[in-house]
Parts: C-alpha cells; structure tokens; sequence
C-alpha cells in the first residue's frame, strides 16, 4: 500500500493551484445523465472519485473520451438505466446521483446502497422521501435501492427537507429537471456545488431557479441537451491549503479560487491572527509575528463553517496558543481523526460533537492513517507542521479527493514524497493479483 512520507516544520511559501471541485464534479458527471447527447466537462479534478464516477458512467453505457488531463467529452446517447456494477456503485458516495439522473430521465433507477467516508449514520431517508413526492415507488432491499415511477411518469410536487442535506438537494433536482410541472424544494441545501449543478443543467436547457438559496424551483423541461461546462473550483482543497500556509507560518498565494466561497473560512484564519488578502480569483495567506489564539468553530451547511473542513481546523487549534473548541453540526462522528493527531502530541479531548483543543502544541513526526478523506489531508497538514517524520498510511482515502496533492505541496517547498510500498500481506498480495 502507499503511503506519504514528509520531513515537517517547512513554511509552504509560493503559488498553488486549486482543481476543480469535487463534490460538484461528481454531481455534474451523472447529472450528464440527463442531456441524453455529448457534453464537454472541462476542470475536472484528476482524482479517484472523479475515475470512478466515469467508470460507473461507461458501465451503463456511455461513451467517454480524455481530450486533456481534466476535460472529458461524455456522450450519454445510449444509457441502460438500473445497469451500473454493484462493486463500484459502493467505492463511493455520490454514486447514488444516479438514481436521480436516470429516474429523471428514463422513470426508473436501482443501484446498490452508496459507500462513502464513515462519519456514522449516512441515511438516504430525504431522497426517498424526495422521489416518492414526486410520484415515484422506492424499495430498499438486498444491499439495493429500486425506484421505479408510474407509468405516466413523475409528476412534480413541494417537498419540504427536514435536515438540510446537500446529497437529497442534488438528487431530487435531479429527478426533478424533466418531471410534469414546476417542483419547489423547501429548506434546500445551499453549498456551491449545488448551484453549480444548476447552472450546468440550465445550460443544457433545464429550467432551475432559487439554487443557493433554501427555495429551489425546478419547471420540468421535455429533454435536455449536450453542453460544454466548466466545474468550479474546490472550495475544500483550497481550504486545506489556507490552513496547511497558517499551520506552517508561510504565504502562500492559492490560485483559481471563488474568494466568496471561503469566507467562513477566511474569517476564522483572521480572527485566528493569520492575514488573508482576497484577489479576484486566489487569495493569499500569511502570519504574524504573533503566534496563532484560540477560537470556537461550529461546522454547519453552507454559508457556515464547512464540515469538511473540521479536521485539518483540528489541526490548526492544536497549534494554536490557548484552549479553543470545535463543534461539529453536521456529522454524528466526524473526530475519528484525533486519536492519529494524539499520537503526534495533540491534547485533546471529545465529548459528542464537541471537541476541546488545548493549544500550544509541538507536533512531532509519527507512522499515522488516513482515516477518511479530510481527516487524511488533516495528517498532511499536521506532518507538514510537526518536527521529525510522519509517515501517512491508508493514502488511497487522500487520493478520491485531492488531485496531486504531494506534487502541488512540493512545488511551495515541502519535504514530501509518495512512497509504493510492495504489498506484504497475503490479502494485499491477493488484491494485488
Ligand atoms: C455531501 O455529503 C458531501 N459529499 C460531504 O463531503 C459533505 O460532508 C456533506 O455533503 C455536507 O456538506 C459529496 O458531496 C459527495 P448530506 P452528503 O446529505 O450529501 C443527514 C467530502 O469530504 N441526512 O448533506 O452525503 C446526514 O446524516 C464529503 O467531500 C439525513 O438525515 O451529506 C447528515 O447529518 C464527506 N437523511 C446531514 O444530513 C438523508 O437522506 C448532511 O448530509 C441525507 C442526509
């Protein structure tokens, strides 16, 4: 297995660049679904998620071509909708947007339960709920969910969200874009990668209105076209580099950002003693002579604090001087990652949802895991601050989300390095084959 090496307590100083997002790509990918024709997606971050989503596509039938590193024409003239492979449909979350996709185009979807990063519970009960207002018939059973509409289609409806949930949002816009009549999601998730999705599927001749507010109208369209679309860039990623340049006293200068996108996270950098300058598309992060002081963060939905931000802020309070907490309002376990952080010297204690960091401290190098995605950038960061080595394991979590991560540190002067180690195990030698 892989692993990431870094000699720490470096100051990142110089220019990075942030991909595309994510947590969008993935939606628009499947949301392609829905034009029944060639798109053209362009800034596609080159990472696992994003070559698992486009593995799942071809399996039920899409044609793709690479025409660069992250612009991928997808033709989905030809789909066999309830067709994608139970094994990769589970790698990962967003994989359950194709049930919205196909319902909203052919009536009918099954695919296997999602898999995804374990924060606890990820119920689905808002997108069923979601795709039984619109008229549809959901099962769940056997490890599948099978949603299957009337015979004279879905037909669109008010469906009121009783948690805000980005992935229910995405899914009933989904189902919602070809639907007779004009659907209203209440109490709609607002993150950008909602919005968009809908500026992607507007551009393919849907009808979408209120996206980023909490009331998203959908007006069915008849079809949907072919369009070429450029995804955002990530929000998250650019983020984990704003705090990797507080973490190590740097400057950094982050490229091809949406600044709007950050402030939550800019505001916290600030109040933290950090300096942040916006610029039309980067923003810049340096420190005082001053040491980091302490602050409350609460993760909430977007405009809030993002939750995926929660571990590497982790990190951040650690180093900060004074007692800081960091409560966590959206997953019911998302501090997995602070007993790695404890085996580098984090003080530490959780209780729930809420965690109290005595700050101050030294990181030093240590063998760690990722644990989930951000909870593994969160070790990047914490070796990249700590004295000594730390050696990351589990880097297969780091990769779904994060497009060439130790290159783009090594570029601003960190010691890092990906390392393959050969497989040792019988299993991992039995995967290998
Ligand atoms: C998306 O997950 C993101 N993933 C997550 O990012 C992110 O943490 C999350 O949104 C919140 O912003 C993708 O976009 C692929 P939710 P999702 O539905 O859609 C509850 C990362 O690191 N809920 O907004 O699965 C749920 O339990 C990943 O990039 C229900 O109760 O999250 C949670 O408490 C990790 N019923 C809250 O809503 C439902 O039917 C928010 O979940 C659905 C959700």
């Amino acid at each position: 297995m892989d692993k990431i090496v870094i000699n720490g307590a470096k100051p990142l100083c110089g220019k990075i660049e942030v991909s595309g997002m994510k947590n969008s790509a993935v939606a628009i990918i499947f949301g392609t679904i829905l034009t029944e024709g060639k798109c053209v997606i362009e800034n596609l971050p080159n990472i696992s998620d994003v070559t698992d989503g486009l593995e799942i596509l071809q399996s039920v039938g899409a044609v793709i071509r690479q025409l660069t590193k992250t612009t991928f024409e997808i033709d989905t003239t030809r789909i066999i909708p309830g067709s994608a492979p139970f094994d990769l449909v589970r790698k990962m979350r967003a994989s359950y947007y194709i049930l919205g996709a196909e319902l909203g185009r052919f009536g009918k979807s099954k695919s296997a339960y999602p898999g995804g990063c374990d924060f606890g519970g990820r119920p689905i009960d808002q997108h069923i709920k979601g795709f039984e207002a619109l008229g549809a018939n959901v099962v769940v059973e056997g490890g599948y969910i099978d949603a299957n509409a009337t015979p004279n289609g879905l037909v669109a409806n008010s469906v009121y969200m009783d948690v805000v949930t980005v992935g229910a949002t995405i899914n009933i816009i989904l189902a919602a874009v070809k639907a007779k009549g004009t659907t209203i999601i209440e109490n709609a998730a607002r993150e950008p990668h909602i919005v968009d999705l809908a500026s992607f599927l507007n551009a393919a001749g849907a009808s979408i209105s209120g996206a980023g507010t909490d009331v998203i109208k959908i007006k069915g369209v008849s079809k949907l076209h072919g369009v070429n679309y450029a995804i955002v860039p990530d929000m998250i990623e650019a983020g984990t580099y704003m705090i990797a340049a507080a973490a190590t006293r740097g400057d950094l200068y982050i490229h091809n950002v949406i600044p709007k996108h950050l402030e939550s996270i800019s505001a916290k950098l600030e109040e933290m003693g950090a300096i942040v300058e916006e610029f039309d598309d980067a923003v810049r992060v340096t420190c005082s002579e001053r040491p980091l002081t302490r602050v409350n963060v609460k993760t909430l939905p977007y405009p809030g604090f993002p939750t995926d931000m929660n571990p590497q802020m982790g990190v951040l309070l650690c180093l900060a001087k004074g007692t800081s907490t960091l409560s966590e309002g959206v997953w019911e376990n998302r501090f997995k990652y602070v007993d790695e952080l404890r085996s580098m010297g984090a003080n530490v204690n959780v209780d729930g949802r809420i965690a109290v960091f005595e700050g101050g401290t030294v990181f030093s190098g240590a063998v760690v895991k990722a644990v989930d995605l951000r909870a593994g950038a969160a070790m990047i960061i914490a070796g990249l601050a700590a004295h000594g080595k730390t050696e990351i394991e589990e880097i297969q979590h780091i990769q779904r989300g994060y497009e060439d991560i130790v290159s783009k540190l090594r570029g601003v002067g960190a010691d890092i390095k990906l390392i393959s180690v050969p497989s040792t195990s019988m299993i991992d030698a039995k995967k290998a084959n």
